[in-house]
């Protein structure tokens, strides 16, 4: 073999706010496969991700679930790092962006391209929510399409016409967050200087390696023709209130989440290396992170991504890199996006499928690492998980084709033949076939053409079950003097699943290691392929290996995520109503000063002289009643609120009132104007409250 590569290989980082689903799946499942084929060859490889954790979407979901944004992207963390695991995606470290060793290089790399020119400083005109304090990007505003005037479209584009705008073009805008009418303001921002002649320059160059002709294609038009300078400079930056790393020498300015996800990538492989020291199966790690990351270094760099997020992996990433004194990546590799029976992966029909659902349905994760391995090739193309196909394609392939190889000649091996083949027959004329397919199943594997290498494999498994079916062993079995044919056909067999075993082994690492155990043989590299298995091992008794999938798998399937699908979308899709404007903040400390205690309606009149007024008389507890004139009449015969437990604010000032003094306030619910006649509605506490119960 040529002397070892060293690889360095990530997937992207998917957001801390949501769930892995199948479709992320496709972009872990193809990196893992391509890592472990590499690491196979005897490379030295690093496969590094993380969790992407800055930015409004987590800061703000954090805040609706009362915890912090740390505390959210912990718990996300622990999610994802479950899911992957669960489906062996091998990653050496899973880390986050919301790390040390990411703040600095951030910083780091920042400087360096500030000292190089390359940050870009001006005034930009955005909206700003004046109830939440905050600008706002486009997915936070929504207001009436310009052209259709369909109600409640985002920003950027109306959902219901198509069209494309500006958030400021929409007619009645609205903040997502307060519902607050946004008013334009301006602020200073940085910018990469993406337009500057040197960064062209260099990307028209690095174009050029670029291993996908769809991305080559995206990279002429985004770079243009000639001398068009069609690159924009990029806003990198953000205004507090963000969750994010703060930009050096710029107070209240934030990096935004696409400067330091990237960089997260490099984060993620320095704390492995400096920190963790050892790969995701416990071997020592002895290496240095500047030996990879600065230029001129003989490592090999490559990003799997989806299609979705290729500009920022090809244009602003290797921008970024090259201008801050580091290496630029080797390769960036795009994938298509999966959908479902043909359609995008839907959330009403239970397709928006995610890796927690899969699991819990007890469905074996290798079947859609097998499902997947045989849709993939290297475009960008959208792939379809056809669910009957899925079905078919597992079952007949790995159970019906390749497990059944062992357990057709194990149990003649183990009980007429103590379990050892028959050295000579290694070199059989199957098995010599077998072996020299390894070269195109190597080169498949290498360019990410996965769906040939599992064609090649299943048409080398086809001509296995073939000899069997051809050397019928059971009928051997049953014979007089043919033993020693009936141990050569077993022993053929048995070679024949080992060599496909390590075929599909970066595809299926749990069976492999299954079928290596039953052989009775350590894990094999490819390597191996060349090396059979010999008599001086003995292999132990067949244990089914894996099973079908049953179409009753696929039903809880479908319906766990129709499930799941309910909580969340009560979650996600809260009300919206023209409401009255949320207050500015006050802090805990405001709040306590509001003493807010249970009390009953002992009594409840109306009042004379006043249409609006009720005289209620209360008990808190104190040992004493309350006198509190309330502005209900409207809504209430008084005898309906007499026995009804309410809210009374204990420590208001007493008000003298012209029907005499009100000796507190109760709590009531109405709309911002009484004009629109909704109503206004009293308090009334979920039962088990009692009177004089303080309230926070
Ligand atoms: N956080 C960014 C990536 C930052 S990388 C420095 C992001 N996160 S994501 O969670 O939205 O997506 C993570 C990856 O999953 C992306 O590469 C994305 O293309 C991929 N996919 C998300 N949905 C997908 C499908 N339905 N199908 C295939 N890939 C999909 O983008
Ligand atoms: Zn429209």
């Amino acid at each position: 073999m040529n002397s070892p590569r060293k690889i360095l290989v990530t997937s992207a980082l998917p957001y801390a706010n949501g769930q892995i689903h199948i479709g992320h799946l496709v972009e872990y499942i193809q990196t893992d496969i391509w890592v472990r084929f590499m690491r196979a060859q005897g490379h030295e490889v690093y496969y590094v991700g993380a969790d992407d954790t800055h930015g409004t979407p987590v800061m703000l979901r954090a805040e609706k679930e009362g915890s912090t944004p740390k505390q959210l992207i912990d718990r996300v963390w622990a999610e994802h790092k479950r899911d992957f695991d669960a489906f062996q995606i091998s990653f050496d470290n899973y880390y986050s962006t919301d790390s040390d060793e990411n703040r600095e290089l951030c910083e780091t790399m920042y400087l360096n391209l500030h000292k190089n020119g390359l940050i870009a400083e001006r005034e930009i005109e955005q909206y700003y929510d004046p109830v939440k304090e905050m600008f706002l990007s486009d997915r936070f505003i929504k207001g009436e399409c310009p052209k259709c005037h369909a109600q409640d479209q985002y920003g950027d584009n109306c959902e219901v016409c198509g069209a494309t705008y500006s958030a400021t073009e929409l007619i009645k805008p609205y903040s997502t967050i307060s519902g607050a009418t946004p008013e334009i303001r301006t602020s200073m921002h940085y910018f990469l200087a993406m337009s500057d002649a040197r960064c062209e320059a260099f990307l028209r160059d690095w174009v050029q390696g670029l291993a996908q002709p769809e991305a080559t294609n995206k990279m002429r038009e985004w770079l243009g023709e000639g001398d068009e300078h069609k690159l924009a400079d990029k806003d990198i930056s953000r205004d507090a209130p963000y969750f994010g790393f703060e930009i050096p020498n710029a107070p209240n300015k934030y990096f935004y989440v696409w400067l330091d996800a990237p960089i997260g990538y490099y984060a993620s492989f320095k704390n492995l290396v400096e920190v963790k020291k050892t790969t995701f199966d416990g071997k020592a790690i002895q290496t240095n992170f500047n030996d990879w990351v600065k230029p001129d270094t003989a490592t090999e760099q490559y990003h799997f991504i989806g299609k979705d997020i290729l500009a920022f992996h090809t244009l602003t990433w290797p921008a970024t890199l090259k201008f801050s004194g580091y290496r630029t990546p080797t390769n960036v590799f795009a994938h298509g996006f999966l959908t479902v029976d043909g359609a995008k992966m839907s959330k009403s029909r239970g397709t928006f499928i995610t890796a927690e659902s899969y699991i819990q349905t007890k469905m074996n994760p290798e079947w859609l690492r097998y499902y997947f391995a045989a849709k993939l090739n290297a475009s960008m193309e959208d792939l379809d998980l056809n669910l009957d196909d899925f079905v078919a394609r597992v079952n007949s392939d790995l159970v019906g084709k390749y497990v059944n190889i062992a357990s057709r000649a194990s149990g003649f091996l183990s009980k007429r033949f103590a379990g050892k083949v028959n050295d000579a027959a290694m070199t059989d004329g199957l098995l010599v076939q077998l072996r020299a397919a390894q070269k195109t199943i190597a080169e498949f594997y290498e360019a990410r053409e996965y769906g040939k290498a599992m064609r090649e494999i299943m048409a080398q498994t086809d001509a296995v079950n073939v000899f069997i079916d051809e050397n019928k062993p059971w009928e051997l079995a049953r014979l007089e003097g043919k033993d020693d044919e009936l141990h050569r056909v077993c022993s053929i067999c048995l070679e024949a699943f080992r060599i496909l075993t390590i075929y599909l082994s970066p595809v299926l690492p749990v069976v492999a290691a299954q079928a290596y155990a039953f052989l009775n043989i350590p894990a094999q590299i490819w390597a191996d392929i060349d090396v059979p298995l010999s008599s001086a091992n003995t292999i132990n008794a067949y244990k089914h290996m894996l099973t079908r999938i049953e179409p009753t798998h696929i039903a809880a399937l479908l319906e766990a995520n129709k499930q799941s699908l309910q909580a969340t979308e009560n979650m996600v899709h809260v009300a919206l109503r023209d409401i009255e404007p949320i207050a500015p903040t006050i802090g805990i400390e405001d709040f306590v000063k509001v003493d807010l205690r249970i009390a009953k309606i002992l009594e409840c009149t109306t009042v004379e002289g006043s249409t609006k007024l009720l005289r209620l008389t209360l008990d808190a507890g104190e040992g004493k009643t309350r006198n509190v004139f309330s502005g209900i009449a409207s809504m209430y015969q008084p005898e309906d609120l007499v026995g009804k437990l309410t809210v009374l604010v204990a420590n208001l000032a007493p008000r003298k009132m012209k029907f005499g003094i009100s000796e507190g306030m109760v709590l009531a619910a109405s709309d911002k104007d009484s004009s629109d006649n909704k109503g206004i509605y009293i308090l009334e506490p979920i039962t088990g409250a009692e009177v004089g119960m303080r309230i926070s």
